[in-house]
């Protein structure tokens, strides 16, 4: 069935390549193009029968979903903009998207696994490593029996990601890395890592590079298990390089491009991000109007409460507007135009509306929303870290700032 599904995905290629002006227009009217449709709903149906229903046991028990990301892989879902002959699906960012939330719906903690594999560790290799390097660091992570993580913050500087202070040196025809790198998602569970580290310090961030490093290495070590308020079967720790030593080859891109590399994977990572708070969001929405229907108060369905109504029409209000500025960022992207200001507002509205959403949600559910026998409360805690990693709301309203300054410049 699988192998199906990837037929079907590769079958969408050329129409998902060959996306026009007046495609992006049905689409921003909300209607997606045919073969969309068909990976959004084969998307939905594996999160609702596979990842649902196992969801809440996997963040109980912080079980990270390994024969579920080796059936995504085999969908084409752990690499879904890589291509074919790399052993890719091939597929544009609108369908990445959609893929992410859908699978986020059903289980959060799954689709930031699926989303930091896709753009914060194969993106930036796509994007800037050698036809080699592709080869050797992206296609055996497609399947979903490796996946690889991406090692930007420190414990000292998170938002100001161009403060690095871990160190690469060259001693003969190896780099040494040494620092600590902090709040890595994937970490535990990762064979591979993208890694931010200053070749100059004096350079500030023209003197930072990217390099790849395979996990177990040595030199290279965990921090603890973070224990998480939410997405608890996705993993974070510190990772911990000391006289961590591997080959010139493996720096990524030029030297000195790292804080470039590392900005432009984040502007993708971000509309990544944004989906999957948009399946957060939409589960919450699903949630409480369901509960809306069953639950009776006052000799009627508190669905037939006015205070109810408003609260789902706020809450499917938020939902539509951030999915709409998600796809429009998504489109930019395919269509090869900017996208860090859209990508940036997506992520924004996308995650403050999972926030506002899943807080409603249990407003509505009330005392069942509080207790685990649901999954409301699961909601509001997977939503709460969408406001902070990949740039918290702070950073996106500077990076959206910053851009429409430059466009209002007299
Ligand atoms: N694309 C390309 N280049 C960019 C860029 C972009 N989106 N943004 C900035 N740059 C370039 C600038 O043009 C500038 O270039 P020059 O030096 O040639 O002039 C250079 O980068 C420096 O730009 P700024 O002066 O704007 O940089 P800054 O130090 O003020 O930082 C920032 C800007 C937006 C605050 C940035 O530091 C940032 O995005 N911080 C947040 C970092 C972040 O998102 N961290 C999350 C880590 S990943 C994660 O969450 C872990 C996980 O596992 C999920």
């Amino acid at each position: 069935m699988f192998y199906y599904i990837l037929h079907l995905i590769n079958q969408t290629i050329d129409t998902s390549r060959k996306l026009t002006n007046k495609s992006i227009m049905i689409i921003m009217l909300a209607e997606l193009p045919e073969t969309h449709q068909i990976l959004r709903q084969t998307c939905r149906d594996y999160a609702d029968r596979e990842l649902a229903p196992i969801a809440a046991k996997l963040d109980k028990e912080h079980l990270y979903p390994t024969k579920q990301i080796k059936e995504l892989g085999s969908m084409g879902v752990m690499a879904m903009e890589v291509p074919e002959e790399l052993g890719g699906a091939g597929m544009d960012y609108l369908a990445y998207s959609l893929a992410v939330e859908e699978i986020s719906r059903g289980c959060a903690s799954t689709g930031v696994i699926v989303s930091v594999n896709n753009s914060l560790y194969i993106g930036p290799i796509l994007k800037f490593g050698t036809e080699e390097q592709k080869k050797q660091w992206i296609t055996p992570f497609t399947t979903g029996e490796k996946v690889g993580c991406f090692a930007l913050s420190e414990p000292g500087n998170g938002s100001d990601a161009g403060a690095a202070s871990t160190v690469a040196r060259q001693e003969g025809d190896e780099w040494v890395l040494n620092g600590t790198k902090a709040w890595i998602t994937n970490s535990w569970d990762a064979s591979a890592t993208v890694v931010f580290a200053t070749t100059d310090k004096k350079l500030k961030h023209k003197g930072i590079s990217a390099f790849l490093i395979p996990m177990p290495h040595p030199g290279l070590s965990l921090g603890k298990k973070e224990d998480k308020l939410g997405i608890k079967a996705s993993s974070t720790a510190n990772i911990i390089l000391e006289d961590c030593r591997i080959p010139l080859g493996n720096m990524l891109g030029p030297r000195g491009a790292g804080f470039k590399i590392a900005m432009q994977t984040l502007d993708s990572g971000r509309i990544g991000i944004a989906s999957q708070a948009l399946g957060i969001a939409q589960a919450s929405l699903d949630c409480a109007a369901d509960y809306a229907h069953k639950r009776i108060a006052f000799g009627a369905p508190i669905g037939k409460l006015q205070a109810i109504q408003f609260k789902l029409a706020d809450m499917a209000l938020a939902i539509e507007s951030a999915r709409l500025l998600t796809w429009k960022a998504s489109l930019l992207r395919d269509s090869k135009k900017p996208f860090s200001k859209e990508a940036a507002m997506g992520k924004l509205a996308a995650s403050e509306a999972a926030t506002f959403c899943s807080h409603q949600a249990i407003q509505i559910l009330g005392g069942m929303g509080y207790v685990t026998d649901m999954p409301a409360e699961r909601h509001y805690r997977d939503a709460r870290i969408t406001e902070i990693y990949e740039g918290t709301s702070e950073i996106q309203r500077l990076v959206i700032a910053g851009q429409l300054l430059k466009e209002y410049q007299p």
